[in-house]
């Protein structure tokens, strides 16, 4: 069975540590295709991911490819997984409210695919309650959340809103691959 992760970056300082989780997933085996925010990009470049994953990068919802067949619709089928790490408070409130304005949102929205979503902000941004509601409304709706964790932010200061450690992710990543090649098999 082919394994595939989406994964998309958003605008974090966390950004970078993504790097490590392409690698450690394409030690795997595991292909990776890479979405990246415009603001992702501000922290990151696209090269860095596009070398690692071995993959064109995809920035763009506009971007070539087929009229009949859109990126955001084609790139993804229910057997992948979408995980979005680091993701932001920004991005998690679009899909919560169901907005699709960039290719990763148009991707999550257009997907039947496993979401797992990996947030990384700072603590009062986390504690927003309207962070919080969409978090809740977005589990409600299946999507897999993973931390934040409590430790050492970007700021400097001690709180919740740490993305989750890389090896992490990966488990959890092989868990629902495991998962869903159980059921084709079954
Ligand atoms: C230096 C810097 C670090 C940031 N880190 C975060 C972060 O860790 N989490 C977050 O939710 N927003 C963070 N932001 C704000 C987001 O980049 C901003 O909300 C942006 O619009 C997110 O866009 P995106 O969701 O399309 O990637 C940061 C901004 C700056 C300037």
């Amino acid at each position: 069975m082919k394994r595939k992760v989406i994964l998309g970056v958003t605008g974090s300082v966390a950004a970078y540590k993504s790097l490590q989780l392409v690698t450690d997933l394409r030690k795997r085996g595991i292909e990776v295709v890479v979405i990246m925010t415009a603001s992702a990009q501000k922290f990151i470049t696209p090269l860095s991911f596009k070398s690692l994953s071995q993959n064109d990068v995809i920035t763009d919802i506009f971007e070539e490819n087929s009229v009949y067949n859109p990126l955001h619709i084609s790139i993804s089928n229910n057997d992948d997984i979408i995980v979005i790490a680091p993701a932001s408070a920004n991005t998690i409130g679009k899909i919560a409210s169901g907005i699709s304005n960039d290719a990763l949102t148009c991707t999550v929205m257009a997907s039947l695919a496993t979401k797992i979503i990996v947030p990384a902000m700072e603590g009062r941004m986390y504690k927003n309650p309207i962070v919080q509601e969409n978090i809740k409304k977005l589990t409600n709706l299946g999507y897999i959340f993973l931390g934040p964790i409590t430790g050492r932010l970007a700021s400097g200061k001690e709180d919740i809103g740490r993305m989750v450690e890389v090896d992490v992710i990966v488990s959890e990543i092989v868990n629902v691959l495991q998962i869903k090649e159980t059921r084709v098999v079954v």
